[in-house]
């Protein structure tokens, strides 16, 4: 009854006033959450970034995996069909049928493709492994050049160069026949993708580059600043963040994206899986993604596979949906997490 009795009074127009404000609010509140994405490529898309998955061609004509695939995702990688053993199985002979397959797939389907691999130390095809020095620095680059070539204009951002530095504390680059052709050959790889297709954004890519303290984060941070500050053509660089028991989401992983995107880089997650299951992998996701979203140069996430079943690391089952393409807790968290938003509105960068 008091309340009731205080209605005719200056209390009761602010008590109005704030109970219609509460209502204008709430209105507000339902009404975004009604517009909010309902999957994962469109709840990225509210803050201008992608959402995307790596796509094995041979999985294309299973109806699950495509419809999926084709409803969440708008950026494609191909898991292996644009590797180097891939594309030129033979020295001089180029194969394009299964990454054409992936590339077609996705650009018939309004998506984007993400290119992975220009240059790597693995997947070598079985001549290229046995080469060394002057010989393989000119079979690299002629790769780069007629890979790029092919694939002009139609690719988002390549991997142009694939896991360069050593694990562990050294800083060190990896040693491999790439490598021992001459410190310069990641450069040479950049120079020569940007040659063949100028409008590609060209990354380098690599794993156990999250924890912003370890060596390896370290080096690459060193290379690439190395590379802004002598013009050496790289647009942005990839984080697989391939993470398990062993090597954990680190607390620090948004100062590793925001410290690389300072550099004048984007950033993009390229190969995300997480291994793990209910609650604790969906807390997991959570935070990779909202690291993302709070750093405005972090403009995508890929995750390495559809089903826990077509992950690489199946066992691990780190992905979002089930064998049985069940959306996982993973998934409606990361969901969640980017209708929710983040800090940093990503600025559009024009392509190079
Ligand atoms: C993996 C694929 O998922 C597997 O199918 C293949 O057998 C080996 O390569 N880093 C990368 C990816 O850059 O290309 C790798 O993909 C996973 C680790």
């Amino acid at each position: 009854m008091s309340k009731l009795r205080r209605g005719s009074g200056r209390g009761a127009r602010c008590a109005a006033a704030v109970a219609v404000l509460t209502l204008v609010v709430t209105g507000v509140a339902a009404g975004s959450a009604q517009a909010a994405g309902s999957t994962l490529q469109a709840a990225a898309a509210e803050s201008g970034r992608y959402f995307g998955t790596a796509i094995a061609a041979g999985r294309l004509n299973d109806s699950t995996y495509s419809t999926i695939a084709n409803r969440e995702f708008n950026m494609i990688t191909a898991e292996n069909e644009m590797k180097m053993d891939a594309t030129e199985p033979n020295r001089g002979q180029f194969n394009y049928t299964q990454g054409d397959r992936i590339l077609n797939w996705a650009l018939q389907n309004g998506k984007q493709v993400r290119g992975h691999a220009l240059a790597w130390h693995s997947q070598q095809p079985g001549w290229m492994q046995n080469m060394e020095g002057s010989d393989l620095r000119q079979a690299m680059l002629n790769h780069v050049t007629q890979v790029a070539t092919h694939y002009k204009g139609k690719i988002y951002a390549w991997d142009v160069v694939n896991e360069a530095f050593q694990d562990g504390s050294s800083g060190a680059r990896r040693n491999s026949n790439l490598q021992r052709t001459g410190n310069d050959w990641i450069e040479a790889a950049f120079r020569a993708a940007r040659a063949a297709d100028p409008g590609a954004k060209l990354c380098y890519n690599d794993y156990n580059t999250d924890d912003w303290t370890h060596a390896k984060t370290q080096a690459v941070y060193n290379m690439v600043k190395d590379f802004k500050a002598r013009g050496v053509p790289i647009d942005c660089v990839g984080l697989q963040s391939h993470f398990n028991p062993q090597s954990p989401v680190p607390n620090n992983y948004q100062t590793t994206l925001s410290s690389f995107a300072a550099l004048g880089v984007d950033v993009q997650i390229t190969e995300l899986d997480i291994e793990g299951s209910g609650s604790s992998q969906a807390e997991n996701y959570r935070k990779v993604v909202q690291a993302c979203l709070n750093v405005s140069r972090c403009t995508g996430i890929t995750v390495w596979g559809v089903r826990d079943t077509d992950s690489w690391r199946s066992g691990g089952t780190p992905l979002l949906f089930d064998g049985s393409g069940n959306k996982k807790a993973a998934y409606t968290s990361t969901l969640n997490t980017l209708n929710a938003g983040g800090t940093g509105t990503p600025t559009p960068t024009p392509t190079p």
